[in-house]
């Protein structure tokens, strides 16, 4: 038998090894809006397919797993096999604005879960030396990816980024691009088959063309280290050629700019000891113009520089004790009952949070839009920013996990330059099973592996024994936060019962109260006795602050929720008609009378803190 001698040069395996442990996560090209590119966003032309008819043949086998790979709704009509006459043509088909979901753009799918095809022709002037990524900042749930009738990729997960080097599929002048979107909720996704939220589906965010040289900028972090305010740690990873060149660090403002050399793989990681560095904070939100540069690209980014840290019960933002004065947000328009799909209804809905008294905000319950976190950095918010690991999700599922962890590292990858994030939470109300805790104990482990500058939370799960809530959820112990759920005087009892409830808390950690609060129809008056009132709100918001200011250890809340949002379990035909009216404003902005007795108590909680 020939001894087969495998030489692997030690080089080649420290490669492997880098890329292996270094969490480079997914590979996202980091701050698209930085870059050079063509935006697809606007008008695209689609098609409604409820049997994924532009998929799969009659036989139900994909087309484009065939040896022709002809004949599904991703190609030119001309290359339509004889056999298959021309059963759909985009250009008779309507438009519909992208980014945006589906339901709230055309009646027929306000309620629809199945497929819908778009596509949009473009025109491209390819440079020479220039390679061309295709990116989505994201599709609910599934999606598809063709470029020219050709395959870019498919990609699963329905509120994070994703991208397809797709260079060798333009071509220079006309394009098109087409996208098969299904959002069947299934029991083995992230999230499972049950929300209460509604499952907008479709092209949802941003559509760039990005164009980037051969050898680029693909990622970097930029922040101060954990515990020392006076040290500027991170790291710059080139991909494409030449990984191994000088970069440069240039932070004009610190009156710093450095100069590295990037190793093989293409990174470089530093430790600069900085001086007279105004820290980020919502009350100050300073961002410090941040320019890294290498022989061939650069790229320009906003970055805030402050500290997040726990001792004991306390939450300390650079070194100073903060309560965080916070409201829930979904990703969703309430003036168009849609997902946010610009800017300005993002920035309204902080500004709410802002005139609310509000210092922080928990974007729940999966990656809100980067835009929304790039203005919580500049209009002064903290954020809890999680993962859809919500309620029921198939524990025992490896694939499942695989999902969840591959959204935990995109959302992680993407944010980890904005100051306001602190809390990474990996999930809500989650039941606690032994293949729970483990997928969670996992869950937690990645997230301080890929971010160890950040604290790890997620709503835990709560007992009640007579007017005592436990929170004694294991899940706990490894965790940052004592935060929960409580639903005292709305799904728990009667709100005169609220001085009689004591918190067990078994963790020796700041609590934060991830959620309470009560559904009330904005308009609808009574006494506090009557229910979807804006009265009971009220009486509710006020008993609930008077006894959760008691529990040793309260260091911040996010009631349940800024603003009225869609839910599909929401049947009630006149309090409710599909909303969740736990908004302390209603879906056109009228602030409910509870949203007075919430900002009254935060500009107290404020007073308090400041004068600490
Ligand atoms: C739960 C859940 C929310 C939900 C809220 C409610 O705690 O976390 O997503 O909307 O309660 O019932 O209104």
């Amino acid at each position: 038998m020939r001894k087969i001698s495998i030489r692997i040069s030690v080089t080649a395996l420290f490669l492997v090894m880098a890329f292996m442990t270094q969490g480079f996560g997914q590979g996202l090209i980091h701050n698209v809006k930085g870059r050079e590119y063509v935006s697809l966003n606007g008008h695209w032309n689609y098609i409604i397919d409820p049997y994924q008819m532009g998929y799969l043949d009659y036989r139900r086998k994909p087309f484009d797993e065939r040896p022709d790979r002809k004949g599904g709704f991703y190609d030119n009509l001309t290359n339509l096999p004889k056999d298959r006459k021309a059963e759909y043509d985009f250009s008779f088909e309507p438009t519909m604005l992208i980014p945006g979901d589906w339901n709230s753009q055309d009646e027929r799918l306000r309620f629809y879960e199945g497929t819908v095809w778009f596509k949009k022709d473009f025109v491209l002037h390819q440079k020479e030396g220039k390679r061309y990524f295709l990116h989505f900042g994201a599709v609910n749930y599934e999606a598809n990816v063709y470029v020219n009738g050709k395959k870019a990729g498919v990609h699963r997960g329905g509120f994070t980024p994703f991208q397809y080097d797709v260079t060798e599929l333009v071509n220079e002048g006309d394009n098109f691009v087409v996208v098969m979107a299904d959002n069947t909720r299934k029991p083995n996704a992230i999230p499972t088959d049950n929300t209460d939220w509604w499952n907008y589906g479709g092209i949802t965010r941003e559509v760039l063309l990005l164009e980037v040289p051969e050898s680029y900028i693909l990622d970097y972090k930029v922040q101060l280290d954990k515990n020392d305010r006076e040290l500027l740690k991170g790291y710059i990873q080139l991909d494409g050629k030449n990984r191994q060149q000088k970069v440069s660090l240039d932070i004009p403002e610190l009156k710093l700019k450095k100069t590295f050399e990037t190793d093989m793989s293409g990174r470089c990681e530093f430790s600069l000891p900085v001086k007279h560095v105004q820290y980020w904070s919502p009350e100050a939100p300073y961002l410090y113009t941040v320019n890294i540069s290498s022989a061939s690209d650069n790229i320009t980014d906003r970055i805030g520089f402050r500290t997040v840290n726990t001792e004991g019960k306390d939450i300390y933002l650079n070194g100073r004790s903060v309560f965080l004065r916070g409201i829930s947000i979904h990703d969703e328009n309430p003036l168009t009952e849609g997902r946010f799909r610009s800017e300005g209804g993002m920035r309204m809905v902080l500004q709410w949070a802002k005139e609310l008294g509000c210092n922080y905000v928990r974007l729940a319950h999966y990656t809100h839009n980067e835009t929304m976190l790039r203005l919580a950095d500049e209009i002064g918010l903290l954020v809890w920013a999680e993962i859809p690991v919500y309620w029921t999700i198939s524990w025992e599922n490896e694939a499942t996990y695989r999902n969840a962890e591959h959204q935990l590292a995109t959302a992680i990858e993407r944010d980890k330059n904005r100051a306001g994030v602190i809390i990474w939470s990996v999930g809500n109300e989650t039941p606690v099973t032994a293949a729970r805790n483990d997928f969670m104990a996992r869950l937690v482990e990645k997230t301080r592996n890929l971010d160890n500058t950040r604290l790890v939370a997620a709503a835990l799960e709560v007992e009640r024994d007579g007017y005592t809530v436990i929170v004694e959820d294991p899940l706990g112990e490894k965790l940052d936060l004592a935060s929960f759920n409580e639903y005292g005087g709305w799904y728990w009892g009667k709100t005169e019962e609220l001085p009689k409830y004591r918190f067990d808390i078994r963790y020796d950690k700041p609590v934060i109260i991830s959620e309470f609060g009560a559904g009330a129809l904005g308009g609808f008056h009574g006494d506090i006795q009557t229910i979807w009132t804006e009265e009971y709100q009220e009486d509710l918001y006020k008993k609930q602050l008077e006894m959760l200011d008691k529990i040793e250890g309260l260091r911040g809340m996010t009631p349940w929720i800024l603003v009225d949002f869609k839910s599909p379990r929401r049947q009630h035909p006149v309090f409710q008609d599909f909303w969740n009216r736990k908004g302390l404003l209603t879906p056109n902005g009228e602030k409910k009378k509870a949203f007075h007795v919430l900002r009254k108590y935060y500009a107290e909680k404020s007073a308090e803190f400041t004068a600490k």
